[in-house]
């Protein structure tokens, strides 16, 4: 199942963030509101429980949210929306996944890992910015999935079709929440028409 966020903003954030004029300063800022937009929605599925509040006026039902939650940036591109999430979640715990690709193969090929522990009722949030073959988050689900967590969504700002049948074949307990679905990967299993490599423009290393 996919979210796509239909919103002025994020159209507006879109076009700026594909421009190859874009430099990564700006790039950045823009990944991160995007970011906060579309975790918005993705948090919508975090479950409340019922408390009580005293307001300047009277005592009435407040909420508090009853999961422990777990954001897990895919490095690299993943860290680039890792302060975006936070900003909504501050008190989110943070787990590390590495993932490259091959650049042959285009196979994603884990390298690092480090999920909190002692968790309870966790509400585990995959972010990646680019859902394009899908490798990269089907394998980082694999390996929380492994751990024995269940509840897992994935927050990304782009994603090809096919990258998102891909994870949901694997994983149709997944939602992903997406900024945009963009029309298809290329030769080269880049996004088209896409954003370019999004790591490299988010930490300007080419
Ligand atoms: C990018 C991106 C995703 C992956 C998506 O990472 O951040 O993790 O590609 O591709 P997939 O859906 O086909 O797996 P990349 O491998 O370029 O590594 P980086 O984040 O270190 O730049
Ligand atoms: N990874 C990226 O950074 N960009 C793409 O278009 C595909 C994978």
């Amino acid at each position: 199942m996919h979210y796509e966020l239909d919103h002025p903003l994020m159209k507006q954030k879109m076009t700026l963030l594909r421009d190859k004029e874009t430099k990564f300063k700006q790039f950045r800022e823009l990944a991160k509101e995007i970011t906060i937009l579309v975790a918005f929605e993705a948090m919508k599925d975090l479950e409340v429980e019922e408390t009580r509040v005293v307001t300047p006026l009277v005592e009435t039902t407040g909420y508090k949210i009853k999961n422990d939650i777990v954001i897990v940036p895919v490095l690299r591109a993943g860290v680039g929306m890792l302060d975006g999430v936070l900003n909504l979640a501050p008190k989110a715990r943070v787990g590390f996944i590495g993932m490259y690709r091959d650049s042959k193969t285009k196979e994603a090929i884990a390298y690092y890992e480090k999920l909190p522990e002692d968790l309870k009722n966790p509400y585990f949030f995959v972010i990646d910015p680019m859902v394009a073959t899908g490798g990269s988050l089907i394998a980082t689900i694999d390996l929380i999935k492994k751990k024995g967590h269940k509840k897992i969504s994935i927050i990304s700002i782009l994603s090809a079709p096919e990258g998102i049948a891909a994870v949901n074949k694997a994983h149709p307990d997944v939602k992903i929440f997406t900024g945009v679905v963009d029309e298809k990967l290329d030769e080269n299993k880049y996004i088209v028409p896409g954003l370019g490599d999004a790591g490299d423009r988010l930490f300007g290393t080419k």
